[in-house]
């Protein structure tokens, strides 16, 4: 269940559970424990969301009375791609759904001249050229930090691109569409804009923060 974006390939998964959760996890006196599990809760619903396309092939199956052609997920095994340190809280709940999902890790940080993402940590599956790829972190801020993963990803030559977030600024749909037009968007909504500071308004906080208890 989400909605189109006029602005092409965005999708705001509308679904009521989604959109009731989210609510939750905004409020500020929300519990280190109780934004984990429903963090953990979300992504499991989006995940769902997000992988509704997967491509199926046939195989035959045996049933305990006969032989018949069933659907399973086509080629290599998906994989996740967390940007660190916020896209793990994603993890948990989305490898409930798809369990046998690889997973990979990019760590990225702004360098305070440029501003720009300068990667410090890159860990991929083998053989991603054959793979469908999630990069997952739950805000998508600036836009920066994305555009550059995505950009570093497909170096590889994957199958497929998709990122999902939890929250979105305008700036950083704008920021990522631009960059790649062709790597939908999947989020639990677009918030109304960024600070000066780069958070997202009226958002919910710093999200690794809140997942890990950091201050
Ligand atoms: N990252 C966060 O954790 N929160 C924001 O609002 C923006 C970026």
């Amino acid at each position: 269940m989400s909605t189109e974006h006029p602005s092409g390939n965005v999708h705001v998964i509308t679904h009521p559970l989604v959109q009731h959760k989210l609510t939750l996890m905004r409020r500020k006196d929300a519990s280190t424990n109780s934004f984990r599990r429903l963090l953990g809760e979300l992504s499991t619903l989006m995940a769902y969301e997000i992988t509704r396309d997967m491509p199926l092939s046939d195989i035959e199956v045996e049933t305990p009375l006969e032989t018949m052609t069933g659907k399973v997920i086509d080629g290599k095994k998906l994989v996740l791609v967390s940007i660190l340190r916020a896209g793990n809280g994603f993890l948990d709940g989305m490898l409930t759904v798809v369990p046998g999902a690889r997973v990979g890790h990019i760590g990225l940080y702004r360098d305070p001249q440029t501003l720009q993402p300068v990667e410090y940590y890159f860990k991929m599956p083998s053989e991603m050229e054959e793979r469908d790829i999630i990069v997952v972190d739950p805000m998508l801020a600036t836009g920066n930090s994305a555009a550059a993963a995505v950009a570093k990803l497909k170096e590889l030559k994957p199958r497929s691109v998709k990122f999902m977030c939890l929250l979105a600024a305008p700036e950083g749909v704008a920021t990522l569409q631009k960059a790649h037009p062709d790597v939908p968007i999947f989020t639990a909504a677009i918030d109304r804009e960024l600070n000066d500071h780069g958070y997202i308004l009226p958002g919910l906080g710093d999200a690794g923060d809140r997942i890990f208890g950091t201050k």
